[in-house]
């Protein structure tokens, strides 16, 4: 599949077969997670698998939807903040931007690999980072579950391109 068709595929998947995700596509997602780029090539995050059937609870409690928990995975990127590179004339750090930018990997191969996914950005950080156990210099940037889709992807229409873009 070519990245014009991973990234015409690709579509927010709000509902999960109860299927395994193969052990050999999972260690490709998370291989696109390592060759991702980071500022300075910092590399200030960590991504964690959750499995959950472990972890339904204390995954709801940070997400409320029962579709999440569907999929047999979610990953969470958490970034170390301290770590990352900050931009030094205006203090601005790059932790979030690296980690969205780590997610997007992963989602793009998991496509390609015919699973689903969606990027969570609406659950709640602290009962995240209790249930990964974070330290008070680590935070999680998103989410996605993982697994075989069984849902169609909701109407999402997308601006016109004379919209988005501008030449100058
Ligand atoms: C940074 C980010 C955060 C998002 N957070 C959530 C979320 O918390 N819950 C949710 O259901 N969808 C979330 N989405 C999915 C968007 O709603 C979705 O990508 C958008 O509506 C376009 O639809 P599509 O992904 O199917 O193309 C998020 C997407 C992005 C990029």
């Amino acid at each position: 599949m070519s990245v014009e068709e991973v990234i015409e595929k690709r579509y927010s998947v709000r509902g999960y077969q109860d299927r395994p995700v193969e052990d050999e596509k999972l260690e490709k997602i998370l291989k696109a997670a390592q060759l991702a780029p980071t500022g300075v090539n910092s590399q200030a995050f960590k991504v964690y698998v959750i499995d959950t059937k472990k972890n339904r609870e204390a995954i709801l409690k940070s997400y409320n939807k029962e579709w999440i928990v569907q999929a047999p995975y979610v990953l969470a990127v958490v970034s170390k903040a301290n770590d990352a590179w900050t931009r030094p004339w205006d203090i601005k750090n790059l932790n979030e931007i690296d980690a969205t930018i780590v997610m997007d990997h992963m989602i793009l191969q998991a496509t390609e690999l015919g699973l689903g996914t969606c990027y969570i950005a609406a659950f709640h950080e602290k009962a995240m980072a209790e249930l990964l156990d974070l330290s008070d210099e680590e935070h999680p940037v998103l989410l996605t579950p993982l697994g075989y889709p069984d849902a169609q992807p909701r109407d999402a229409p997308r601006k016109e391109l004379s919209e988005l873009v501008e030449y100058i």
